[in-house]
C-alpha cells in the first residue's frame, strides 16, 4: 500500500497533476487520517466498539485549488467503510431520515439518525461545506456531536474558513457551538495554492460551441470527463420548498440540458440557488430563441443573469452564436444584455474572482 504522498507523487510523475507545494504539504493530514483509522479499532471494558477520536480535517481554500480531487485520492485510498457525499445532498437526506423517525414517533430524531450514519461508515467526507439553511444550521451541532462521538471521523472541504459559516444568518449565535465543535474535532487547514486549476483547465479551449446537430457533444463530453472524471450524480436543491434537480454535478461542476433548466417553471430564485451552488455550468443545447419558445427564452435571460452575477463559468453548447440567437419577437431587446455577457463571460480569465 502506498501513501499519500507516493500516490500523488506518481500521479504528477505520470503528468496526470502538476505538483504543488500547497497541495503536497497537506497530505500528511490526509496520511495520518488515514494510517489512524486503518488501525484495528481496540476493544476494551468500558468502551466496548467506540474507537478512538481522531481528529478530521477542515480544508478550505479558494476555488478550483485541489481540495475536492486532494479528498477524493483520500477517499480511494481508504480500507475502511467511508462515505464520500456533497455537504448540501448529505443534509438533505438527514432532514429525509430525521421526518421518517419522527412519523414513527420517535421525539428526539437526531440521535437515531445520526447512530445510523455512524453504523455504516468510519469516515465521512464531506464535499463543500457551506450552511446557508436556517434548517441546516440548527442540526448541525447536536447532529455532529452524535457522530463525533460514535467514532465517525470528519474530512470536509469549504470555501470559507469555518468562522464565517453560516455568516450573517438568521439566529446564527445557536449556530456558535458547531463552529466550536468543528475547530475541536478537525484540524483547520488552508490550502493556500496560487493556481486555480479550473480556471487554469480551462484556459485556451473554446468555452461556446455553435452547432446545427449534435456534433458539440463530443467536445463537451471530453471537458466534462476532464473536470469530473466522468463521475457524477444528481445535485438536488430545496429552494422554498420545492426541489430542483441538476441531472448531473460533480466537483462543483454541474450539466444540463437547456430545457432541463429553462423548460421547467423555474424563477429568479431558482436560477440565484443554482447559480451559487455550482462553480461551472456546462448548458448544452440552447435552441434558436423566438416568439415560439417566449418562456424558455426569458428563463434563459434570467438564468445568465444569475450566472454572471454569481461569477459562475459557463459552457455551451447553442444553434447560433450569442448575437444570433434570439433575432425576432419580443424580448430581443432585453437579450441583447444577454448575448453581450455570453459574449464576455468566454473571456479566459472571467470569473477568476469567484467566491
Ligand atoms: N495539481 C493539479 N494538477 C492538475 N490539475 C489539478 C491539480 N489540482 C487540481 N486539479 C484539477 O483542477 C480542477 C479543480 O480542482 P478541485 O475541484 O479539486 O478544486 P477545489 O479546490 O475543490 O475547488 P472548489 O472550491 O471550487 O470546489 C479539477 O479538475 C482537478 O482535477
Ligand atoms: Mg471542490
Amino acid at each position: 500500500m502506498q501513501n499519500l504522498t507516493e500516490i500523488y507523487a506518481a500521479k504528477v510523475a505520470s503528468g496526470e497533476f502538476h505538483v504543488d507545494d500547497a497541495q503536497e504539504a497537506v497530505l500528511p493530514e490526509f496520511e495520518r487520517i488515514r494510517a489512524a483509522v486503518a488501525q484495528p479499532v481496540k476493544k476494551t471494558w468500558f468502551r466496548k466498539t467506540t474507537p478512538e477520536a481522531i481528529s478530521g480535517l477542515y480544508l478550505w481554500g479558494g476555488v478550483g485549488r485541489g481540495k475536492s480531487m486532494l479528498m477524493d485520492l483520500f477517499v480511494d485510498s481508504l480500507e475502511v467503510p467511508a462515505r464520500r457525499v456533497h455537504f448540501h445532498a448529505f443534509m438533505q437526506e438527514i432532514h429525509t431520515a430525521m421526518h421518517q423517525a419522527r412519523q414513527n414517533g420517535v421525539e428526539d430524531a437526531i440521535q437515531p439518525v445520526a447512530q445510523s450514519v455512524a453504523d455504516s461508515v468510519r469516515v465521512l467526507a464531506f464535499d463543500e461545506m457551506q450552511i446557508t439553511d436556517i434548517t441546516d444550521a440548527m442540526i448541525v451541532g447536536r447532529l455532529f456531536e452524535k457522530l463525533f462521538e460514535a467514532g465517525v471521523v470528519v474530512v470536509t472541504t469549504s470555501n470559507r474558513i469555518p468562522d464565517d459559516l453560516y455568516k450573517d444568518g438568521l439566529n446564527r449565535q445557536l449556530f456558535v457551538p458547531f463552529i466550536h465543535l468543528l475547530k475541536d474535532q478537525m484540524r483547520v487547514w488552508e490550502l493556500a495554492s496560487p493556481n486555480d486549476y479550473r480556471q487554469n483547465r480551462l484556459a485556451g479551449n473554446q468555452v461556446y460551441f455553435v452547432q446545427a446537430g449534435g456534433e458539440a457533444r463530443a467536445d463537451i463530453q471530453a471537458i466534462w470527463q476532464d473536470l469530473t472524471g466522468g463521475k457524477a450524480d444528481p445535485l438536488v436543491l430545496t429552494i422554498k420548498g420545492r426541489e430542483v434537480t441538476i441531472p448531473a454535478f460533480r466537483n462543483g461542476v454541474a450539466r444540463a440540458r437547456f430545457f432541463d433548466l429553462c423548460g421547467a417553471m423555474l424563477g429568479p430564485g431558482d436560477y440565484l440557488a443554482i447559480a451559487d451552488a455550482v462553480k461551472l455550468l456546462i448548458l448544452e443545447d440552447i435552441p434558436r430563441l423566438s416568439r415560439s419558445n417566449f418562456n424558455e427564452a426569458k428563463r434563459f435571460v434570467t438564468l445568465i443573469d444569475a450566472l454572471y452575477e454569481a461569477k459562475t463559468r459557463l459552457i455551451c453548447s447553442a444553434a447560433a452564436e450569442p448575437e444570433m440567437l434570439y433575432v425576432e419577437g419580443e424580448g430581443t431587446f432585453e437579450f441583447e444584455r444577454t448575448a453581450s455577457r455570453l459574449r464576455e463571460m468566454q473571456a479566459e480569465d472571467w470569473g477568476k474572482d469567484a467566491r
